[in-house]
C-alpha cells in the first residue's frame, strides 16, 4: 500500500452492512478510517463496535470536515441528497458504493472540485461477520477519473479484492447482473424449498440437502464453465424427465412450472454447446416447454 493512501482519513457516512464491512476491512489492512456518522443510533453502535478507533460524529459535516476520503455508504436513493447538504473541498475524495448508482449523484462534491468515485464490491452484505470473511477475492466494480480510480483500485487491492474499472454508463447493467447470482438465486433456492415444504420437510432440512448441491454446482461452472458446469435433464436430452417435472408442478405449482419452463429454455443453449444435447432432442424439448406454457396460460386465462 502507499504512503499517500496509508495516510487518508478515512470516513463513513452511513453505518449500514457495508460500512459495517469495509470499514473493519479498512482498519485491519492498515488504513486510518478516523470517523463515522450514522443517522440512527443502532447502526452507529455496530460500527463503533467493530472499528473503536474511530470516532462516531454526531452530525455527517463533522465526517467531512475531520476526513479526506468520506464513502456515502446510504441507501442508493440518499447518495444525491446526502452529498449535496454537505460542503464539500478540492482535497476530499467522495466515494459511494451503489452498484446501479451513476456518479453524476456525487454531482454536489465535484462541483466543490473534490474527486468522486464508485467503488461497490460484489458481495451480498446482508450480514457483516460473513460478508467480511467473504471479502476476500471479491470484485470491486470501480469508476473514477484515472488518478483517483488507481488509488480506489490500491484500496480494493489493500483488503484483498479484485478491483474491476467500469466505463460510464454501465452501471445499471453491471449490478443487475449480480441479482441473478445473489438475490435471485435466493428466489430459486425458495422455490426448491417450497418444494420440499409441500412433502413434510422443514426448510432447515431442504437447505441441508441443497448445499452440497449448489457447491457442486458452483465448483463444476468455477472448473469447467458455464456449458461445461451444467448436468441435469436438458443437459442430457431427457424429455421424459422433463415432463414429469412439468406435469407435477402445473398440477400443483403453476408459477413454479412457468418458472422452471423459462429457466429450462435457458438451459437449452448450455446443453447444445456442452455437446450432451443434441439439435434434434434440443427442438424436441423446447418444443415441449412452449407448448406446455400455452396450454398453461391458456388454462389460466379460461380460469380468469
Ligand atoms: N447490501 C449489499 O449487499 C450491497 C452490496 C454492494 C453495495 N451496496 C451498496 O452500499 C450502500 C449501502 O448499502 P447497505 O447494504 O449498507 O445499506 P443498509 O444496511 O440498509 O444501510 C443503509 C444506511 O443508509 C442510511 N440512510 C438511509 N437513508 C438515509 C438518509 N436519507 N439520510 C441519511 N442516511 C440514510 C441508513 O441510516 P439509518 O440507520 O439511520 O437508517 C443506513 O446507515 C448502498 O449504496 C448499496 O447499494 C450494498
Amino acid at each position: 500500500m502507499s504512503a499517500a493512501l496509508a495516510a487518508l482519513r478515512i470516513g463513513f457516512i452511513g453505518a449500514g452492512r457495508v460500512a459495517q464491512t469495509l470499514a473493519p476491512a479498512f482498519d485491519r489492512a492498515g488504513l486510518r478510517v478516523t470517523a463515522f456518522h450514522n443517522r440512527g443510533l443502532d447502526a452507529a453502535r455496530r460500527l463503533g463496535f467493530r472499528v473503536p478507533s474511530a470516532r462516531p460524529m454526531t452530525h455527517a459535516q463533522q465526517v467531512v470536515d475531520n476526513c479526506d476520503m468520506v464513502f456515502l455508504a446510504v441507501s442508493d436513493d440518499a447518495i444525491l441528497p446526502v452529498c449535496r447538504d454537505l460542503r464539500w473541498e478540492t482535497r476530499h475524495r467522495v466515494v459511494h458504493c451503489s452498484g446501479a448508482t451513476e456518479l453524476t449523484a456525487l454531482d454536489h462534491a465535484k462541483s466543490a472540485g473534490a474527486v468522486t468515485g464508485g467503488f461497490h464490491p460484489m458481495q451480498m452484505f446482508a450480514n457483516p461477520d460473513v460478508a467480511l470473511k467473504g471479502l476476500r477475492g471479491c470484485t470491486v466494480g470501480i469508476e473514477a477519473e484515472p488518478d483517483f480510480r488507481r488509488e480506489l483500485e490500491m484500496l480494493a487491492t489493500s483488503i484483498g479484492c479484485e478491483p474491476l474499472a467500469l466505463p460510464p454508463g454501465v452501471r445499471a447493467l453491471y449490478h443487475a447482473s449480480a441479482y441473478y447470482v445473489g438475490p435471485f438465486l435466493i428466489a430459486l433456492l425458495k422455490e426448491g424449498v417450497d418444494l420440499w415444504k409441500s412433502f413434510g420437510a422443514s426448510e432447515a432440512d431442504a437447505l441441508r440437502a441443497m448445499m452440497p448441491l449448489l457447491r457442486g454446482t458452483v465448483a463444476a461452472v468455477r472448473d469447467g464453465g458455464l456449458a461445461n458446469g451444467m448436468g441435469g435433464c436438458v443437459a442430457r436430452g431427457d424429455v421424459g424427465t422433463i415432463l414429469k417435472h412439468l406435469e407435477a408442478l402445473d398440477e400443483r405449482f403453476p408459477s413454479s412450472g412457468a418458472l422452471y419452463r423459462e429457466l429450462a429454455l435457458r438451459n437449452v443453449p448450455l446443453g447444445i454447446e456442452r455437446g450432451t444435447l443434441s439439435s434434434l432432442r434440443a427442438a424436441e424439448i423446447e418444443n415441449l416447454l412452449r407448448t406446455r406454457r400455452e396450454e398453461s396460460e391458456l388454462s389460466g386465462s379460461r380460469s380468469r
